[in-house]
């Protein structure tokens, strides 16, 4: 049964399969539902079991949980080929350890690459050589981090604004092939919505030597994982004869735009 918060408002996605990465909480399991309730049949990866049954549990019939871990890429390879999705979301990221450059060590600074940026790479590759069909859309989370530097997060922005790299070049390349697949980087600004987000405002927080609220307040209005989730649904719909779709689009929870 699906709870009453979740309904499938609007079927503009209807008949479509949508994949997205790190859905067990966050920004993640909000693009699920969003897509969910846009009509598409969703299938959420993530590893934590027992939050994607809890996310089947709320939206019912039209989602299925796979349990794997999403930097590996023989999983990337396997599900993309059982699934074939016309979008796939590429949401799965590490929390940084919050320390200055010098307190991090090599893994802790390259932590981000390992995760966010292995996995995207791995699943931008099967996306292109499956090919996935045309009119299909890959949305890859990168962050403002790639544009604004964090200086307290080892290598994060430099892993983001590498996934935003690897999503051009796919466009590229899927322009070159006639593949007429989509390939969009959102860049969303940091917000303690989400236990990723609410790790760095705190760190970002105390590093400033002011409280959390007081940090967060340059941000207002906060972005929310909802707000994230519609987005991701939006572009999902437009058309690519109606409208030309941007390569990359910053999100805050004043709206998005597009960066030229
Ligand atoms: N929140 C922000 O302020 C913010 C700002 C800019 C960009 N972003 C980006 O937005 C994305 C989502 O962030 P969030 O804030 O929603 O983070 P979150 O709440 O910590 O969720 C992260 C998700 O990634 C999954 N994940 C991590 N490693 C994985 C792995 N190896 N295999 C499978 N799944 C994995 C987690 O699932 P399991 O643990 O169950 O595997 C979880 O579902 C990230 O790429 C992040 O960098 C966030």
């Amino acid at each position: 049964m699906s709870s009453p918060e979740f309904t499938q408002s609007t079927a503009l996605l209807k008949g479509k399969t949508a994949l997205v990465t790190g859905a067990s909480r966050g920004f993640g399991r909000a693009i699920a539902a969003a897509l969910w309730s846009h009509g598409a049949s969703v299938i959420g990866v993530a590893r934590n079991g027992e939050q994607l049954e809890s996310l089947r549990l709320e939206l019912g019939e039209g989602f299925l949980g796979v349990v794997g871990n999403v930097c590996d890429a023989e999983v990337a390879s396997t599900i993309i080929h059982q699934y074939c999705p016309e979008i796939l979301v590429l949401n799965a990221g590490a929390t940084p350890r919050a320390l200055p450059l010098q307190d991090q060590t090599w893994a802790s600074f390259s932590q981000n690459w390992n995760v966010d940026t292995q996995h995207v790479f791995n699943w931008t590759k099967e996306a292109l050589r499956l090919p996935l069909a045309p009119g299909s859309v890959v949305i890859a989370l990168s962050s403002g981090a790639a544009i604004m530097g964090s200086p307290l997060s080892g290598g994060y922005a430099g892993a983001k604004a590498t996934i935003r790299f690897i999503s051009q070049y796919a466009a590229g390349e899927s322009k070159r092939e006639d593949l007429a697949i989509r390939f969009v980087a959102l860049l969303p600004q940091i917000t303690s919505a989400t236990d990723l987000g609410a790790a760095g405002s705190a760190a970002y927080a105390e590093r400033e030597g002011v409280d959390l609220k007081t940090f967060l307040s340059r941000f207002e209005p906060l972005l929310t994982p909802k707000v994230v989730g519609e987005v991701v649904a939006t572009l999902c719909e437009i058309d690519e004869e109606d409208r030309e779709i941007a390569l990359a689009y910053m999100l805050s929870g004043a709206g998005v735009r597009e960066i030229p």
